[in-house]
C-alpha cells in the first residue's frame, strides 16, 4: 500500500539551493520531510534543453515541483511534466518578490489578481497530482487580513487541499528579495485565523521558523510546517526531523551517506559542474571547529576534479569527527 504523504515537514523551495542535488542529500537525511524543488518558470520547464537536469527527482518522493508562471496553457502542460517525472505535487509559487518574476508576470505579483490566480490553479489541477499554492499574506507595507481572506476564498473555489504560507508581506519596490524575508513582520495569527475559516484546507506555516524546536511546538497549533533558511544553511539538521518530528529512529551519521550522494553525483560530473554537485555536502562543516582545512583542501581537489578523493577525505571527516 502507499504511504500517506506528510506535510508536516517541508523544506522551502529555494532557488539556487533545491536543486536535485541537495534534494538527494535531504532525503539520505530524512525518509518524512517534505521537498520541494527551486522554483522553475514554466517556459525553462516546457523548452530548456536541460529540462533533465534541471528537475530530475530520482524517487526522492515525496517531493513538489515548483513553478513560476500564469499563462493557462503552459501551467497544464507544467502539470503533465511533472506527472511524467513522478512528482507528487505541483506547486504554484505567488511569493516571489523579485524584479525579474514581476517582469515575467508570476510570482507575488499575482496577489493583485485572485481570479488569474483561481484560474492558474485550475489549469494546473489534475487527478493525477495535488496541485497546491505557496503565497503570502499580501502586498505593501500595511497588512490587511481582509485582503488575504478574499484572496484565500477565491482560491478556495478551486477546491485546492494544501496551501502553504509565507506568513509576511511582499513588498515589491523598494527593498530587496532577501530583504522581503526579514523586513515585513511575520503574522502567524492571520494564518491560525485563516486556517479555523477554512477546515477543508490544509495550510502550512513558513516563515522565521529558525530551530527544531520552533517548528516542533508550532505543530501544536498548525498542520505543517515550512523550514527555508535553516535547513539551506545547515542541511544536516535534518537528520534529526525523523526523530524529533516523527518520532522515528535517529539517523545514524557513517560513511554510507557520504557512498550514497556520491553514486548519485558521480555519473553526473561530464554535464554537471562539480561545485553545484557538492555544495550542498559542504555544508556538513558547518559550525565544525577548525573547517576551514578541509575546505581549503576539498577546494584544490575540486579544481583538479579528484572527485574520489573529496568522497575519501569527506568519509574520513565522518569517522574522526563521529557526527551522529
Ligand atoms: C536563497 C533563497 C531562495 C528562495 N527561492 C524561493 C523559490 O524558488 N520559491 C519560493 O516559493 N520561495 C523561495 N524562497 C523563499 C522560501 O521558500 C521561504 O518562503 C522563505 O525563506 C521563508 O522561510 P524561512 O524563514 O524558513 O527561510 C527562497 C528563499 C531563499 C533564502
Amino acid at each position: 500500500m502507499k504511504k500517506e504523504i506528510s506535510r508536516k515537514f517541508c523544506v522551502a523551495p529555494m532557488m539556487g539551493y533545491t536543486t536535485p542535488y541537495a534534494r538527494k542529500l535531504y532525503r539520505i537525511l530524512s525518509n518524512n520531510s517534505f521537498l520541494f524543488s527551486e522554483m522553475i518558470a514554466t517556459k525553462s520547464l516546457i523548452y530548456s534543453k536541460s529540462r533533465e537536469n534541471i528537475i530530475d527527482n530520482d524517487f526522492n518522493n515525496p517531493v513538489a515541483l515548483q513553478v513560476g508562471g500564469s499563462e493557462i496553457e503552459d501551467l497544464a502542460k507544467a502539470s503533465k511534466i511533472a506527472i511524467d517525472y513522478n512528482y507528487d505535487e505541483i506547486n504554484l509559487n505567488v511569493g516571489c518578490p523579485s524584479k525579474a518574476v514581476q517582469k515575467g508576470s508570476f510570482g507575488a505579483c499575482l496577489m493583485r489578481d485572485k481570479i488569474l490566480v483561481r484560474n492558474c490553479m485550475e489549469a494546473l489541477q489534475n487527478d493525477r497530482i495535488e496541485a497546491t499554492l505557496k503565497c503570502r499574506l499580501g502586498l505593501g507595507k500595511e497588512l490587511n487580513y481582509e485582503f488575504f481572506e478574499e484572496f484565500i476564498d477565491e482560491i478556495s473555489k478551486t477546491g485546492i487541499k494544501f496551501i502553504y504560507v509565507h506568513a509576511r508581506n511582499a513588498i515589491l519596490s523598494g527593498i530587496t528579495p532577501q530583504g522581503n524575508r526579514t523586513i515585513p513582520p511575520l503574522n502567524y495569527d492571520f494564518v491560525k485565523k485563516i486556517k479555523n475559516q477554512y477546515p477543508k484546507i490544509t495550510f502550512i506555516l513558513n516563515g522565521g521558523i529558525n530551530n527544531l524546536d520552533k517548528a516542533e511546538s508550532l505543530l501544536n497549533e498548525f498542520d505543517g510546517v515550512m523550514v527555508g533558511r535553516l535547513i539551506k544553511n545547515n542541511p544536516f539538521i535534518l537528520k534529526e526531523v525523523d526523530k524529533k518530528i516523527f518520532k522515528e529512529k535517529s539517523l545514524l551519521i557513517d560513511e554510507s551517506i557520504i557512498n550514497n550522494y556520491f553514486e548519485y553525483i558521480k555519473p553526473k560530473l561530464d554535464f554537471e559542474s562539480i561545485f553545484r554537485l557538492l555544495s550542498p555536502l559542504l555544508n556538513i562543516f558547518f559550525s565544525v571547529p577548525h573547517n576551514k582545512i578541509y575546505k581549503s583542501k576539498i577546494n584544490d581537489y575540486m579544481k583538479d576534479r579528484k572527485i574520489n578523493l573529496i568522497e575519501e577525505l569527506l568519509i574520513k571527516f565522518i569517522s574522526e569527527k563521529k557526527l551522529s
